[in-house]
C-alpha cells in the first residue's frame, strides 16, 4: 500500500483539493452537465457519499439509515471501483486492508456488502451489520447471486448497541468497518469502538478504514467544510474526524496505520 500511495502521492493533494471543494460547488450551483462529472463531484465530500438528498437534514434527523435506504441501490456504483474511488486509491486500500481479516469476521456498518468480496477465502465466517434494511437487501441479492466461500450473515443492528444480538464478549476474530464511523454522530462511534472491543477475542484485530482529518491545508478546509457537507451531500458523514485520536482514547492499541489520498482516509490496525 505504502508503494503505491507514495507514487500517488504527488497528485493526491492537488486531486483532494479539487474533489474536497467540489461539493459545496455542488450545493450551490446547478448540477455539472454529464452524468460521469456528476458522479465524481458528488462522490467528493466525504468520499463515499452519495447523490444529494431532497431534505438531507429532516431524513438524519428521523434515522441514520434514511438515506441509505433511500440510496442503497445506487451506492455501488459511486463507492467502489469508479473513476474518483480508483483515482483516490480507495479500492486498493480496502483490498489490501481486508486481505488482513482472519477467523471469525464482524463488519460493522457494512451497507451493501461491498466488502464481501475481499475477505480472504480462509475467513471462517462473516458477520456483517448495518442499520439500514435498504442496504441489507442489496447485500443480501449480491451475496445470494455470488456466494462467498466462508459462510456470511446479513443481520439489522445499531453498531453503537450490539449488546442485544451479542450478548457474549469475546465473540469475533477480526472486526472490520469501513467508511462508516463518519457517519456516526462522535457519541456514536465512540459507543461502536467499544462494542468492537467488547466483541474482539482476546488477540483479535480491528481494520478500520475511515474519512480521516488530512492536517495543513487541506484539513483547515476540511474544518471549514465538514459540517456543510454532511449536511448537504454527505448523508451525514462527517470528513474531517481525528480518527488516530478517537481510537487511541478508546484505549486501543494502534499496531500499524497509514494515509490513503494525502491523508483524507486513514487505515489502522489495531488490537
Ligand atoms: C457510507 S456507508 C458505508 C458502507 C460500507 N461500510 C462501505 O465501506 O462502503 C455508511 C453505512 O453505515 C450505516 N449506518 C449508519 N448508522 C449506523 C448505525 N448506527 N449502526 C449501523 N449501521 C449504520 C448506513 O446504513 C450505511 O450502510
Amino acid at each position: 500500500m505504502a508503494r503505491r500511495q507514495g507514487s500517488a502521492h504527488r497528485f493526491a493533494l492537488p486531486l483532494a483539493l479539487l474533489l474536497l471543494l467540489s461539493p459545496l460547488a455542488g450545493c450551490l450551483k446547478p448540477p455539472p452537465v454529464t452524468p460521469s462529472s456528476r458522479r465524481a463531484l458528488l462522490l467528493a465530500p466525504t468520499l463515499l457519499p452519495l447523490l444529494p438528498s431532497s431534505s438531507p437534514a429532516s431524513s438524519l434527523a428521523s434515522s441514520p439509515a434514511a438515506p441509505y435506504d433511500k440510496y442503497a441501490r445506487t451506492y455501488d456504483a459511486l463507492a467502489e471501483d469508479s473513476g474518483a474511488t480508483n483515482a483516490l486509491n480507495i479500492d486498493e486500500a480496502r483490498k489490501l486492508l481486508l486481505s488482513r481479516a482472519t477467523g471469525d469476521v464482524l463488519e460493522l456498518a457494512g451497507g451493501t456488502g461491498i466488502n464481501v468480496p475481499l475477505y480472504p477465502p480462509s475467513v471462517k465466517s462473516l458477520t456483517l451489520v448495518d442499520l439500514s434494511p435498504g442496504m441489507l437487501d442489496v447485500a443480501a441479492s449480491k451475496i445470494a447471486a455470488s456466494p462467498p466461500p466462508f459462510p456470511a450473515r446479513l443481520l439489522p443492528c445499531d453498531v453503537s448497541d450490539m449488546s442485544a444480538l451479542f450478548p457474549a464478549a469475546g465473540s469475533f476474530d477480526t472486526v472490520a468497518c469501513t467508511f462508516s464511523l463518519c457517519v456516526l454522530s462522535p457519541t456514536g462511534a465512540r459507543a461502536a469502538l467499544g462494542e468492537a472491543r467488547r466483541l474482539l477475542r482476546k488477540g483479535g484485530r480491528l481494520l478500520l478504514l475511515e474519512n480521516a482529518w488530512a492536517g495543513g491545508g487541506v484539513g483547515a478546509y476540511q474544518d471549514a467544510v465538514a459540517g456543510a457537507a454532511a449536511r448537504f451531500g454527505g448523508k451525514g458523514c462527517v470528513m474531517n474526524r481525528r480518527v488516530g485520536e478517537d481510537l487511541r482514547q478508546a484505549g486501543w492499541d494502534v499496531q500499524e496505520e497509514g494515509e490513503v489520498a494525502g491523508g483524507i482516509f486513514r487505515w489502522f490496525v489495531a488490537s
